[in-house]
């Protein structure tokens, strides 16, 4: 039933890049891209059309996005910061974009150098274009549970991001804890107030690991009933312009999760932790995903 079935939502090929050292070569992130395709995942965000001297990693966004395979039945939706952004992805083929900001004004003017105001009035003509063009549109709200510049953000101030995004016609708000400083009650609390103005069906969670609490944050949000879960093969990730902001939840390790509590999500674990664990040696670095530890332990 639609209760028992969870949707993740695979970032790793876009927050999992965007913030490593190591740049990997297109044909890599397109492999990485035709892995995950492959795993049962259903929607597998593929990069970003961003500026590339802000994140000089994902510079590559036309090549890689035109070089994956678009298997039938999987979205593959990429940021858009602006309209150049925008045609940028609908010239090589993009149906579905993300737009961002965030419930924090000092983090949003680091990010993308506007206001919250501001930026949601750039969105506004990405939102018009695509629903004549057909595209789907995801929003981000970020710094959900703290930010790193400002520290404690209000409720309210989430709640009001992501109602604007929602009326803006964003068919789904993400909230993100960007930083990853967020517990279990706070993300339960930020999470019901959200959905007193968005449907519940509406919203998805996004929860960097830097504290070690997006599992329990994870299931929290899950008692309170989102049934969307953004995540990263092998716990890549971070945004260049949160400071201290570490890796998000690692997919392998919420699908096992979800799986242990007899929820389904579609995807073949083992496929996810051989593509996670290939992905760590891509970037010459240990997985961050507990469960790819365990599994390719000698
Ligand atoms: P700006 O410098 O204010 O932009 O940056 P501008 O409009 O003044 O343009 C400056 C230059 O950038 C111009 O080029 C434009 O053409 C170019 P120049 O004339 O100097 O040669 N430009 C672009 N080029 C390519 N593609 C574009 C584009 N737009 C402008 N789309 C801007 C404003 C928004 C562009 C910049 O701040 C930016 O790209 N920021 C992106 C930062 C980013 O990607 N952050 C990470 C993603 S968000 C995240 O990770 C959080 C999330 O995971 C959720 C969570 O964890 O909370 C989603
Ligand atoms: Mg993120």
């Amino acid at each position: 039933s639609a209760a028992n079935h969870v949707r993740i939502v695979e970032v790793g090929a876009r927050d999992g890049l965007q913030n490593e050292k190591t740049l990997l070569p297109a044909d890599v992130k397109i492999a990485l891209i035709d892995r995950l395709s492959s795993t049962g995942l259903t929607t597998i965000e593929a990069t970003s059309f961003v500026s590339p001297k802000w994140v000089p990693q994902l510079a590559d966004a036309a090549e890689v996005f035109a070089g994956i395979r678009k298997v039938p039945g999987v979205s593959y939706p990429v940021l858009v910061p602006n309209l150049q952004g925008y045609e940028r992805a609908r010239a090589v083929g993009a149906t579905e974009v993300a737009v961002f900001s965030a419930a924090s004004e000092a983090f949003n003017r680091k990010n993308i150098n506007a206001s919250i105001d501001e930026s949601i009035e750039r969105f506004l003509p990405v939102l018009e274009r695509a629903s004549a063009d057909g595209v789907k549109v995801r929003g981000y709200v970020s710094t959900v549970l703290g930010c790193p510049y400002q520290g404690d953000v209000p409720v309210a101030d989430v709640v009001r991001v992501a109602q604007r995004l929602h009326a803006a016609g964003c068919y789904e708000i993400s909230l993100g804890d960007t930083i990853g400083v967020g517990t279990p009650a706070k993300a339960r609390a930020m999470l019901r107030a959200v959905a007193a103005e968005v449907p519940m069906g509406a919203l998805a969670v996004h929860f960097h690991d830097t504290y070690g609490q997006a599992l329990a944050n994870i299931l929290a949000c899950l008692e309170e009933g989102v049934r969307v879960v953004d995540s990263a093969v092998s716990g890549t990730g971070g945004c260049p312009y949160a400071k201290g902001a570490t890796g998000n939840v690692a997919s392998e390790d919420v699908v096992y999760m979800l799986h242990g509590m007899g929820m389904h999500t579609g995807v073949d674990l083992d496929l996810l932790v051989a593509t996670g664990a290939w992905l760590a040696a891509q970037l010459h670095k240990e997985t961050a995903s507990r469960v790819t530890r365990a599994r390719t332990a000698a």
